[in-house]
């Protein structure tokens, strides 16, 4: 079957709304992407990408020179005539008190209602509580009681630094409406994707926002689970990586989201496991364990910055560290993006500080942004010139540039030879051979 093309419309050109608006434009769809942010578009326009994702400016420039993408502020001349509106603006935590910011997705919903010229399809991908979309559709009701408008919920599950890769080759594509109209033009949007026999799940709207929420906080709390189960290997003399792969094995288990590490950080879990507990404590349904999984993630990543401590040699509060260095090697909270939200690099560089440590820094992509929440550490070019005179090099994010440093000349620049492997990188044999006193997670 033919695919037949839409106007899709993505309000919101940020990570998920640029990478989302790229794709369905290589997937031939006639896309204009918008945001409020005219530095933002005049950069786009320009070719350069406002966030670091691998393959981004290549997809955006090839299909801008095909005409299938263009750039825009301004939403009202671009919704005119739009088959499909997705809104992929920000939801970030509201300060206080946890509960997503729903404020850029209203704006932008007030502006759509009042800029329609005919029958349409809003669709949310931004990350919403669940109910979020009857309030859209009671605001654009309200507003243009005379228009077919349907909403749909449709959650993203990108991941930073594969986010083309998982558009293109999801495990699934979730759509929530009950509405048939604009379930068939959900169906052509991804149409491309249905060809493929990629599973696309319809549901109910609320229930498709549910999805999103639970599928974070389940991955969040996988993660959570082994960290654990990494301390108590380091106390009984297990090996975490074994005992993940003992258990990944298991396909009711799975292998992915078993790598014990410094604690999930990041735009996504922080954020939204936090909504998901609002949401329960709102409807009076409490999610005991993902309330403990926020509690132990964030108790995880400054309790890193005290097992560097001992790494050391410190000893209790680690106040006898004063005076040491160390180097730390990845500041984002995961390798392959410059996002340093809630990143454990944060906390572990501040239990170094508040114990009197020196810290110097190396990141390939994150250091921009690191600068602006981190102005007191000492920025460094690569890891030879951040090991400098250190006592520990600590691994903190496993890009791919420290998977095979060069252990001699790493010893040969620091005052003592101790690494500190939060992501598990390094076998422990090649490293004690080289020299150095070695700590992992969970080994
Ligand atoms: C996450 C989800 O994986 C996506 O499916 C979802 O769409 C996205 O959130 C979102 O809601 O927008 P992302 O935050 O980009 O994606 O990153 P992940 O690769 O999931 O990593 C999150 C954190 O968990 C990182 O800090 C990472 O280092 C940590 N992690 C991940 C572990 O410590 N161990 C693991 O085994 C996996």
């Amino acid at each position: 079957m033919d695919v037949s093309l839409m106007r899709i419309v993505m309000i919101g050109s940020g990570y998920v709304g640029l990478v989302s608006g790229a794709c369905f434009a290589d997937f031939g769809h006639d896309v204009v992407c918008v945001d409020k942010d005219e530095g933002k578009i005049a950069a786009l326009h320009a070719g350069r990408m406002p966030i670091y994702e691998p393959g981004l400016d290549q997809l955006v420039a090839a299909n801008v020179a095909a005409g299938r993408l263009t750039f825009t502020t301004d939403l009202a001349a671009s919704v005119a005539g739009a088959e499909a509106i997705f809104i992929a603006v920000g939801t970030p935590a509201r300060r206080g008190d946890g509960h997503a910011d729903l404020s850029y997705v209203f704006g932008a919903t007030h502006e759509i209602a009042a800029a329609l010229s005919g029958p349409t399809v809003i669709v949310t991908k931004s990350t919403v509580p669940v109910g979020t979309g009857d309030e859209v559709e009671r605001i654009i009701r309200e507003a243009r009681p005379e228009l077919d408008v349907a909403v749909v919920s449709n959650p993203e599950f990108l991941r930073e630094g594969a986010a083309i890769a998982d558009f293109k080759r999801p495990d699934r594509v979730v759509i929530g409406t009950d509405d048939a109209r604009a379930r068939g033009v959900m169906q052509e949007v991804y149409r491309p994707l249905y060809l493929n026999e990629n599973p696309i799940l319809f549901t109910g709207r609320r229930t498709s926002e549910l999805i999103k929420y639970a599928a974070n906080a389940f991955l969040a709390t996988k993660i959570t689970f082994i960290n654990e189960i990494a301390d108590l290997c380091e106390v009984v003399g297990a090996d975490v990586k074994d005992v993940s792969r003992g258990i990944g094995l298991d396909n009711r288990i799975g292998r992915k989201f078993l790598h014990a590490g410094p604690g999930y950080g990041g735009s996504c879990f922080p954020k939204d496991t936090l909504a998901l507990l609002k949401t329960a404590d709102d409807y009076e349904s409490p999610i005991h364990i993902v309330d403990a999984v926020v509690k132990v993630n964030e108790a995880r990543k400054r309790k890193m910055g005290r097992k560097v401590l001992h790494a050391l040699g410190a000893q209790g509060d680690g106040s006898d560290a004063r005076g040491k260095t160390v180097a730390l090697l990845g500041l984002t909270f995961k390798p392959n993006t410059d996002d340093m939200r809630d990143a454990p690099s944060i906390a572990i560089a501040q239990a170094l500080a508040d114990a009197g440590v020196t810290v110097r820094a190396h990141d390939p992509e994150g250091t921009k942004q690191a600068k602006t929440m981190m102005p007191d550490l000492t920025y460094c070019a690569d890891p030879y010139e951040a090991v400098q005179g250190a006592d520990a090099v600590v691994i903190v994010t496993e890009w791919d540039a420290f998977r095979a440093l060069d252990l001699h000349r790493l010893k040969s620049a620091m005052a003592t030879p101790v690494m500190v492997d939060l992501r598990n990188v390094y076998r422990r044999e090649a490293v004690e051979a080289a020299g150095f006193s070695y700590t992992a997670v969970g080994r």
